[in-house]
């Protein structure tokens, strides 16, 4: 069913002639957003041009007239050119059919009034693999909106995704939410993303287990996951074995996903991402040394083992993204590497405020990212209060706000890298070909010894090339210094001009020139001069 707004007759006219002119003055409307791929790096385009989400996501209980004027002076404290924040389907749609759209209209305006592009979060059917935001009026009424039901044949606290009666509640709500977004920011574009549900999946079982369900399961596996899977037919025990009851979820989870997402899509056309409560590394509890669908994670969801199923039936969520919640680095680096792919943007949507989390972004931006976004930051008090926030996170977006755009756009155009320290390398060589650029974090760099690195490990740099020779860079207790092949730098090669300055509207602004101590011994960016550099080099 698609969202039809009831227009009492007299309001008919009226509404076609503001269609007229909206039509009209959309001559003019900023382009919409979108999520472009070429040659297997993507883009979110803002306005006609890649953009990077320099995101911050506000508490769980953020979204409300009465919390939003402490979420803006954190987010402006920390640089951030994106929020995410909630849209609760219990308050938007408190009885059925009947909409609220103040929390949305508050959203879209205070972000605008703030400067911030605005990343919808739909917290409908699933968030964090329950129901809690379902309105009353569906928690109430369990025989026509079906719980899961677990294996000791007991309901949870979960929305069954094979129920019709479940999906349709569901699309009903979101493809009002997306008609009204569509209303009230076709020309502005201030949304640049939606986000369709909140980490689905369940929480206390690897299927539902209603005797529909369970009829369903002992029969024979469909034919499209067959060919996703590319294995031969069989009941849904014989092709997936083990892994049959979460496969069983996800097949119908993503399908029930997918769904709203295309309807709401039908209303607006801007970016849909899911994103996903990942499968962590074992813990040490013996109860936990199995991988266990509906307790190590919630069940169904997109996590690494299931990522295959989600893209082959998701066609109309353009992004799978993953909230990373682990500042282990190996862990880290293998789920970014698993989640960008040439059919998948990389975005990370959520992840940990702490300090060490910061350098994450610089190897996420190395894998392409279009986006990044810590968790919980606002002055609500819940983890912040007025005056206090990330530290190093806010480093690093006062660091690349004013080049943001130009970071998205070498990212796009694969001229990007970046590197992070990690204990035992405080030095590292990026590889441009013909020009190699070499990091050393920590300071001081004394001549002829290996750079020290930094008590914490949290130094970070980024070279994006502009054109054969030349180079922007930045970055955070590192020196950049550039080489060829197989010489040191400064042998053969040459500083034609290293120009210390920002982008203002695209355009490149130099306030002075690097040279002497500020070149000798590399670009050096110490923690307190958060500056860009763009350099140009020959050889000779
Ligand atoms: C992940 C969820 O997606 C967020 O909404 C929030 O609950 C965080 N976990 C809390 O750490």
């Amino acid at each position: 069913m698609r969202y039809k707004p009831s227009v009492p007759g007299s309001l008919l006219i009226r509404l076609v002639l503001l269609s007229v002119a909206a039509a009209s003055t959309n001559l003019w409307a900023a382009e919409a957003p979108k999520v472009v791929t070429k040659d297997g790096r993507h883009a979110l385009m803002v306005d006609g041009a890649p953009f990077l989400v320099l995101g911050a996501q506000i508490n769980n209980s953020s979204s409300w007239p009465s919390t939003l004027p402490a979420v803006w002076p954190a987010l402006e404290d920390m640089h951030a050119n994106t929020v995410e924040a909630p849209v609760y389907w219990e308050q938007m749609e408190p009885s059925p059919g009947k909409f609220d759209f103040s929390t949305v209209d508050l959203l879209v305006q205070q972000s605008r009034q703030h400067h911030m592009h605005l990343v919808v979060l739909w917290f409908g059917t699933w968030k964090n693999g329950n129901m809690h935001y379902v309105p009353q009026w569906v928690k109430a009424d369990t025989k026509k909106y079906p719980r899961v039901i677990n294996q000791a044949g007991e309901p949870i606290d979960v929305l069954s995704a094979n129920s019709r009666n479940n999906l349709e509640a569901d699309k009903h709500a979101f493809t009002a939410l997306m008609h009204h977004l569509a209303e009230v920011d076709s020309n502005e574009h201030t949304v640049i993303f939606v986000q369709v549900e909140n980490e689905s999946g369940i929480v206390g079982s690897p299927r539902d287990y209603s005797k529909d369900s369970n009829r369903e399961f002992e029969g024979k596996v469909p034919a499209d996951l067959l060919r996703a899977a590319q294995k031969p037919a069989g009941t849904w025990r014989e092709v997936f074995g083990g892994d049959a009851d979460e496969t069983f979820q996800a097949y119908h989870q993503s399908r029930y996903i997918n769904e709203i997402a295309e309807a709401g899509k039908h209303e607006f056309n801007i970016p849909l991402y899911c994103n996903v409560w990942l499968s962590y590394p074992i813990a040490e509890l013996p109860e936990r040394q199995v991988g266990n669908p509906g307790i190590g994670w919630p069940s169904g969801g997109p996590v690494q083992h299931s990522l295959w199923l989600w893209k082959a039936f998701t066609p109309a969520i353009d992004v799978i993204a993953p909230d990373i919640y682990s500042d282990d680095l190996g862990f880290y680096t293998s789920i970014l590497k698993t989640y960008a792919r040439p059919d998948n943007a990389l975005f990370v949507p959520e992840t940990g405020n702490g300090d060490p989390y910061a350098r994450f972004l610089f190897l996420a931006l190395n894998d392409g990212t279009i986006g990044f976004s810590p968790f919980g930051v606002d002055h609500t008090g819940w983890t912040f209060a007025d005056g206090t926030g990330p530290k190093l996170h806010t480093e690093n977006y006062a660091l690349l706000e004013p080049i943001s755009r130009e970071i998205a756009r070498s990212n796009f155009e694969g001229k990007l890298k970046a590197a992070a320290e990690s204990p035992g390398q405080a030095e590292q060589e990026l590889d441009f070909g013909k020009w190699k650029a070499s990091v050393r974090f920590g300071f001081p760099q004394r001549d002829g010894r290996r750079p020290p690195g930094t008590s914490d490990n949290t130094g970070r740099a980024l070279v994006a090339q502009l054109s054969e020779d030349e180079f922007l860079v930045t970055g955070i207790d590192a020196s950049v210094a550039f080489h060829v092949e197989g010489r040191l730098p400064g042998i053969r090669m040459q500083i034609l001009s290293a120009e210390e300055g920002t982008y203002e509207n695209g355009v490149w602004k130099a306030s002075r020139l690097w040279n002497g101590d500020q070149t000798d011994r590399g670009l050096n960016f110490h923690k307190h001069n958060k500056v860009a550099v763009k350099i140009h080099i020959g050889t000779f």
